[in-house]
């Protein structure tokens, strides 16, 4: 005979997708569910949010992956490393939160994250 316990097919991970907002400069939101390990310039990418262009495809070299995270969220994207920073240079209007989306790794920790894209990209 079964227990309670074996009976139980509650899924653990009711949504292991999470959430990502995208802020356009104009206030429009795109919500995408992001997959664990992937970035939040390839998220973007693939659900078409406009102003992210991510020209290098992710290697640290462009800068046009360009977002500001939500001063919230700054401290569990962590900061970005020395190469990230010495791109971040080439980006239009940096501010103390703005980060590469390609340097940004979804993580079951980041859902929720909220970024704003801004104006233009470099
Ligand atoms: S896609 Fe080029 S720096 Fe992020």
């Amino acid at each position: 005979m079964s227990t309670p316990e074996q009976l139980d097919f509650t899924p653990k991970h009711a949504d292991p997708m999470p959430k990502i907002t995208y802020i356009a400069p104009d206030g429009a939101t795109h919500q995408v569910d992001a997959a664990v390990g992937t970035t939040v310039m390839e998220n973007a990418i693939k659900n078409l949010v406009p102003g992210i262009e991510a020209e290098c495809g992710g290697a640290c070299a462009c800068a046009t992956c360009h977002v500001y995270v939500e001063e919230s969220w700054f401290v569990k994207t962590g900061g970005p490393d020395p190469m990230e920073e010495d791109m971040l240079d080439f980006a239009y209007e940096l501010r103390p939160t703005s980060r590469l989306s390609c340097q940004i790794k979804v993580t079951e920790e980041l859902d929720g994250l909220v970024v704003t894209v801004p104006e233009r990209q470099a």
